[in-house]
């Protein structure tokens, strides 16, 4: 061990001071926080440099140099972040290079595909992890590895809550699937092929051999679903370099932008530039127009509310309306179109998408680049007007996500008109009414159920609290006898979410859930229900005094676990109209510590 004397560790300043750093953005030159647990030359400082000099660090590395936290959620467990181990050593390589120290951490990872009962159950304990993760550590600055669903949203919500400089990685898509000279998209294609095996059209085994095929390479979701669509919401927001949202996992530039924003967030941290000061409502606005241009995924809009409260950002459901409703698709891509994200990349990705929107973006909102969104993409090439459609002459008019009120969502739900039949935009329907997911899936396909096309179908308690954990439960399957018509849309009503990569003339989040008591528990079969998207009109013909008898004689549902996080989600989730976070979750704390006695 080296003396005190011949450390070249800078002096000791005073807790008070440390602890300040970055909370409030203070001008003048940036103190590095880090420097609070290294740069001390007493006996915390000892055991602070002590301990990862047992790596190999260097005493140097001490001097006060940015400290680069790289956030990683890589698990086997989530398949698609199988490969964040590469793609952290190529931050490392970055920020090594700019000067700067990097510590990897790990945080708890949510696979979509493995997870039960539902990824977005523990979303916000995820967010809780990083964000404490974050601040009690000696980081100035953080680089999160972001790729499956949950993970993005997690890891720049507990990130916002610090309020460091940040800049985001995305893990990629995959490979499009190839199967017999055919491609195949995640999620769309399996619920296309499950049905085929249910009808007698396809073997085990071919579906055995499908699987292989579909996902044959390292990265997320390929279709425009909630990864893809989180990723290019990530880089919309200015929070990654451009072109981060669309290079796919196994492409070498993939490795490239990694190591390139390693080398970024060590001058972001030089230069102070923390997340608030680019997540801000502009560029929120940018977000959710650039989802319309994308027909991104209707998770996007709880993620976005979650993300804006806690950066405080002041960010409501009937923004998404006002901002992106009549705004058009310019994207054919998957589910709602045909390509896929390799495509999506090779014909210039969401730049080129960006460029197209130009006038009606906040082009002034800056990015962690130092750039304008407007810089960063006003050049932007497009290679392929098969994927990406001029303004002009868009893939679909008016994409964007309607509010929806009524007496049925005081608080509001949504739909995604483009990914709807268009003659069920105004239906009035008898509900069929099914009280949970169980009693959906026992009856659904019962021959003697009372349905037929015109019925709407209402699932109640899949919101947050009901599921637990707001369920993609919302695009229920249509019942065999309707299907047997060639029928292939229903209206249908829930306070679930819905897969990214599922379509219909599906209502969303009904919020008051019914599990908060809201409208949509008092539905029973045989009520006319009357849907009305472009007079943003969701109605239960029921009359207030029927409506208050059935309230006084409805029931709370008992907390779903007695103990543990479900119970404590249970209580402190809030509504999706507000992002689904937890009560006590939503601003900001900053990077203080607030004891920092060893
Ligand atoms: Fe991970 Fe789709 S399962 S992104």
């Amino acid at each position: 061990m080296r003396s005190r004397a011949s450390g070249s560790a800078p002096p000791t300043r005073s807790r008070t001071q440390e602890t300040r750093v970055n909370d409030d953005n203070p001008p003048g030159p940036p103190k590095r926080r880090s420097q609070s647990w290294f740069g001390r030359l007493d006996r915390d400082g000892f055991i602070y440099r002590s301990w990862l000099k047992n790596r190999g660090i260097p005493h140097d590395q001490f001097d006060g140099r940015p400290v680069i936290g790289i956030c990683n959620t890589y698990s086997e467990l989530t398949p698609c972040n199988s490969h964040f181990r590469t793609l952290a050593d190529q931050v490392k390589t970055g920020v090594w290079e700019a000067g700067g120290f990097p510590l990897e951490f790990p945080v708890m990872s949510l696979g979509e595909t493995m997870l039960r009962p539902t990824a977005m159950l523990f979303r916000n304990l995820a967010s809780m992890d990083v964000e404490e993760s974050i601040r009690g550590n000696p980081i100035d600055g953080v680089v999160l590895l972001m790729g499956c669903d949950k993970t993005t949203p997690a890891l720049m919500m507990g990130a916002a809550s610090v309020d460091l400089p940040t800049i985001g990685i995305s893990g990629g898509p995959m490979l499009s699937g190839k199967f017999r000279g055919q491609e195949l998209g995640s999620g769309t294609d399996v619920w296309k092929m499950s049905e085929e095996v249910r009808a007698g059209h396809m073997s085990q085994e071919d579906f055995f051999e499908a699987e292989g095929c579909m996902h044959r390479s390292h990265g997320h979701c390929m279709t425009m679903g909630t990864a893809s669509t989180m990723a290019c919401m990530v880089e919309s927001l200015g929070m990654a370099l451009p072109g981060n949202a669309a290079i796919p996992a196994v492409d070498g530039r993939r490795n490239i932008l990694a190591r390139a924003s390693g080398r970024r967030i060590v001058q972001m941290v030089k230069d102070n530039l923390v997340m608030s000061k680019v997540l801000t409502r502009e560029a929120f606005e940018n977000a959710i127009k650039v989802n319309a241009a994308i027909g991104g995924s209707t998770n996007a809009v709880i993620h976005l509310l979650a993300i804006a409260g806690r950066i405080g950002v002041k960010l409501n459901l009937d923004d998404w309306d006002a901002l992106g409703h009549a705004l058009p698709c310019l994207v054919d891509l998957q589910p709602s179109g045909r390509h896929l994200m390799e495509d999506f990349y090779y014909a210039g990705g969401l730049p080129a998408v960006i460029r197209e929107l130009g006038p009606l973006l906040n082009r002034d909102a800056l990015t962690v680049n130092g750039n304008t969104l407007w810089d960063n993409c006003k050049d932007a090439p497009n290679w392929n007007r098969e994927v990406i459609h001029a303004f002009d002459a868009p893939f679909k008019p008016h994409a964007g996500i309607a509010v929806l009120r009524g007496n049925l969502s005081p608080d509001g739900a949504v739909i995604k008109p483009s990914a709807a039949t268009p003659a069920l935009l105004k239906h009035t329907g008898r509900a069929v009414v099914f009280e949970d997911s169980e009693d959906m899936h026992r009856r659904l396909d019962d021959e003697s159920l009372d349905v037929d096309e015109h019925c709407v179908l209402v699932l109640k308690n899949c919101g947050p609290r009901g599921y637990p954990g707001m369920a993609e439960a919302g695009n229920m399957p249509l019942p065999p006898k309707v299907l047997r018509k060639g029928i292939t849309d229903m209206v249908r009503i829930s306070d679930a979410r819905m897969s990214g990569t599922a379509y219909g003339t599906v209502v969303l989040h009904v919020t008051p859930e019914a599990a908060a008591g809201g409208p949509l528990a008092l539905v029973q079969n045989g009520d006319m229900v009357e849907l009305d998207v472009e007079a943003r009109k969701l109605h239960l013909h029921v009359s207030d005094e029927e409506l208050a008898r059935r309230r006084a004689a409805w029931q709370p549902p008992a907390p779903p676990m007695e103990r543990g996080w479900t119970r404590l989600y249970f209580e402190h989730v809030q509504q999706a109209n507000l992002g689904a976070d937890m009560d006590f979750l939503v601003g900001k704390s900053g990077a203080a510590v607030p004891k920092d006695n060893h």
